[in-house]
């Protein structure tokens, strides 16, 4: 099937230039512009936009997969088991040194 009539992009096209940017790059984000790009093309007219999103949506590897949040990562990228807090009854009890008075 055709979604883009002006640069003559099949779904096929579409898909396989989904495929290929999420194998480079798991962390990317697939625009419709960057699968322009992809195939060496760009938009003209617009008029296929939504047909264009709607299959690009259908396609499994569109969306980022899911990462651990950065502060549970190190500087290489590894996880880490979260740290649990230290505090005591004692910490949360802390005197200024200021009484009423002053
Ligand atoms: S139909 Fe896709 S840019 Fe015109």
């Amino acid at each position: 099937m055709i979604v883009c009539h002006c640069r003559n992009i099949s779904d096929a096209e579409l898909h396989s230039a989904i495929d290929w940017m999420r194998a480079a790059d798991p962390e990317t984000l697939i625009t419709p512009g960057k699968v322009y790009r992809a195939l060496g093309k760009a938009a003209d007219c617009g008029g296929c936009v939504s047909l264009f999103l709607g299959t690009m949506r259908q396609n499994p590897n569109l969306e980022v997969p899911q990462l651990k949040p950065m502060h549970l990562r190190d500087s290489r990228g590894a996880t880490q088991e979260p740290k649990t807090c230290k505090a005591t009854a004692k910490s949360s009890t802390i005197s200024t040194g200021r009484s009423a008075a002053s």
